[in-house]
């Protein structure tokens, strides 16, 4: 099936330049948005139809539309870039596509074509390209998401589903200024469990996240990590990232893709980077005990987080009950900051794009 042409809803009332420059001058993550939106609607009998590109705006919702509900709900980020050439450039978008529509399957949700994704996305970043923020690190965030926009009360899978994409023009996700972010290690709630969502990026993973999450920032750290279901003991991830460790032998560990782990577009990135660079990275368990063992006798260098709000993150220090133990000397180590200027440079338009990456718009 072939993109859709998208009908262009004039705007009424698009802010002016003077507040769309106030607003994007230092924005904090996800809390400013564009003037516009982009909706595609899906039901049995037209298939995908009615593709717009409108005016940013509340969406009215029937009290007993599904996804209120029984949260049939899917989600992506990735963000658009202005090149220093003044060009703009997507990030592997076609593994949005991709991704969307696996979290689709997983949720019984309607698939949407991934040239469809992917020419919505584009909609979006023209639509809005006078958004982007000058700021380091600046970028516009694509929020596509879908959810079950039938009204019915049944427990089934929905028959009706609005996509939409939506824009917010972002600087770093960590305000913290921090050059290392703080981690508590949860160990009274998981996040996913072996044969249930966990690889799916939908909101009900993020909701089930929020109370660990919650503590975490309460004991003054920035970040939750999460164990596996089953033992408590192996680390999966963070409340919204993924997680790498760096050794010694400058060799690197992630922990591999079990089906509870979301597959992070900025993982399979930084794995490729970093054999690229003649590092060995190894996708295997790594035990919350033996983080903490090697950290304290030097073995481990350096951990990061990744993802695409928070691009390469390093971890400084780690909380687990009553115990901290500090990575490395609680700053960015040189692993991670070279892996991040690999990707951020190719990301950018600053690097050779060997893998075919960016998508030029
Ligand atoms: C992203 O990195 O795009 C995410 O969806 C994670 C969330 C913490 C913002």
């Amino acid at each position: 099936m072939s993109a859709p042409a998208f009908a262009k809803l004039p705007h009424p009332n698009p802010v002016t330049d003077d507040v769309r420059a106030a607003a994007i001058a230092d924005p904090m993550f996800g809390r400013v948005f564009t003037d516009h939106m982009v909706s595609i609607r899906y039901n049995e009998e037209k298939g995908w139809h009615d593709a717009q590109v409108m005016p940013r705006g509340p969406l009215t919702l029937d009290p007993a539309t599904a996804v209120l509900h029984y949260a049939q709900e899917i989600f992506e980020g990735l963000k658009a870039y202005r090149l220093d050439d003044g060009s703009m450039a997507l990030f592997r978008p076609e593994a949005n596509a991709a991704r969307f529509n696996a979290s689709a399957r997983r949720m019984a949700m309607a698939e949407l074509p991934e040239d469809m994704f992917i020419a919505a996305v584009k909609e979006a970043v023209a639509a809005d390209a006078h958004w982007f923020p000058p700021v380091d690190g600046g970028a516009l965030y694509l929020r596509p998401f879908m959810f079950a926009s039938e009204v019915f009360l049944g427990v089934k899978p929905a028959a009706e589903y609005q996509f939409l994409v939506i824009t917010s023009p972002v600087g770093n996700y960590f305000k913290s200024g921090a050059p290392a972010i703080s981690l508590w290690v949860s160990e009274d709630y998981t996040r996913a469990a072996p044969g249930g969502t966990g690889a799916a990026k939908c909101g009900g993973n993020y909701a089930s996240s929020l109370v660990a999450q919650r503590e975490a920032i309460a004991k003054g750290h920035d970040q939750v990590v999460f164990l596996d279901a089953a033992e408590s003991r192996w680390i999966e991830e963070l409340g919204g990232m993924n997680m790498f460790f760096v050794f010694d032998d400058g060799s690197i560990v992630t922990p591999p893709l079990t089906g509870t782990i979301l597959p992070g577009i900025t993982r399979d990135a930084i794995i490729t980077l970093a054999r690229d660079a003649g590092l060995t990275v190894r996708e295997e368990r790594y035990a919350i005990d033996q983080w903490q063992a090697d950290a304290e006798t030097g073995r481990l260098t350096e951990s990061f987080a990744c993802g695409t709000a928070a691009v390469v993150t390093p971890v400084g220090k780690v909380t687990r009950g009553e115990t901290s133990f500090t990575i490395g000397a609680g700053g960015p180590g040189q692993v991670t900051g070279m892996l991040k200027d690999k990707l951020v440079n190719i990301q950018r338009g600053r690097a050779a794009d060997p893998h075919g990456w960016v998508t030029r718009l």
